[in-house]
C-alpha cells in the first residue's frame, strides 16, 4: 500500500503524513528532507547550488539516510544528524534551486522508489503522485490558503524561539511554490487522480481523520 501526499509549501504535509503513517502502521517518508539534506551538504561542502554535476557527484559520495525514531523521521548525512539543520532559513531559500536539477532528482527519486518498493509508505512531497509513485493506491493533494500557510509557519518558528516576519514568510512561500511549479522536471502539480484536501480552517486531527477515511475506502 502506498499513500502519496503532495502539495505546496507549508500546507502541513509532514505533520499530517507522519500522523497518518502512525495510525495506519506504515512508514513515513519526507522526501523534502532529502532535497534539503542535499542543499545543506552543498552549502557546507562548497558546492554551488547552480552546479548540477557537482551536486550529483556529491550525492553519489555521501551517505544519506532516513530513520524513524518515536514515529519522527530523522535525517543523517555521513552519520551526522542534520534533522534540525535542514530546516534553516538559508536551506529553505535555496532548496528549490537544487531540486530543479534533473541529475539531483534522478538520484533522490531512485532512493525514494527503492524505499517504497520494500515497505508500505506514506510519502510526502511535490511529485509523489505524479512521478515518483504514479501507482500509489491513494493520492492526496493537500493545500491551504497562502495566508494560513504563512501564519502556520510563523507560529512554528515562534514556538522554536526563532524571530520571523509574516510578510517575509508569505513572500518566501510564494516564491518557493512558483519555482517548484514552474520547473521543467516533475513540477508541483495535483495528479489527475488525487483527492484535493483544503486544510484552511481545519485542525490537524480533522485532516488526518479524512485521509484515514479515504484510505479505508480504498481497501
Ligand atoms: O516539503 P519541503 O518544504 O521540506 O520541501 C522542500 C523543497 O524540496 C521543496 O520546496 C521542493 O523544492 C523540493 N521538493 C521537491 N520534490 C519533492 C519534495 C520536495 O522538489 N518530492
Amino acid at each position: 500500500m502506498k499513500i502519496a501526499i503532495d502539495g505546496p509549501a507549508g500546507a502541513g504535509k509532514s505533520t499530517v503524513a507522519q500522523r497518518v503513517a502512525k495510525r495506519l502502521g506504515m512508514l513515513y517518508v519526507d522526501t523534502g528532507a532529502m532535497y534539503r539534506a542535499a542543499t545543506l551538504t552543498a552549502l557546507t561542502r562548497g558546492c554551488s547550488i547552480e552546479d548540477e554535476q557537482c551536486l550529483r557527484d556529491l550525492l553519489d559520495t555521501i551517505d544519506l539516510t532516513l530513520e524513524i525514531h518515536d514515529g519522527m523521521q530523522r535525517v543523517y548525512v555521513d552519520g551526522e544528524d542534520v534533522t534540525e539543520a535542514i530546516r534553516s532559513l538559508e536551506v529553505t531559500r535555496r532548496v528549490s534551486t537544487v531540486a530543479a536539477h534533473p541529475l539531483v532528482r534522478e538520484k533522490l527519486v531512485d532512493m525514494q522508489r527503492r524505499i517504497a518498493s520494500r515497505k508500505n509508505v506514506v510519502m510526502d512531497g511535490r511529485d509523489i503522485g505524479t512521478s515518483v509513485l504514479p501507482d500509489a493506491e491513494l493520492k492526496v493533494f493537500l493545500t491551504a490558503s497562502i495566508e494560513e500557510r504563512a501564519r502556520r509557519r510563523l507560529q512554528e518558528l515562534e514556538q522554536k524561539g526563532v524571530k520571523a516576519e509574516y510578510g517575509e514568510l508569505l513572500r518566501d512561500i510564494e516564491e518557493r511554490d512558483r519555482k517548484d511549479s514552474e520547473r521543467e522536471i516533475a513540477p508541483l502539480k495535483q495528479a489527475k487522480d488525487a483527492v484535493l484536501v483544503d486544510t484552511t480552517g481545519c485542525s490537524i486531527d480533522e485532516v488526518v481523520d479524512r485521509i484515514v477515511c479515504l484510505h479505508r475506502e480504498k481497501i
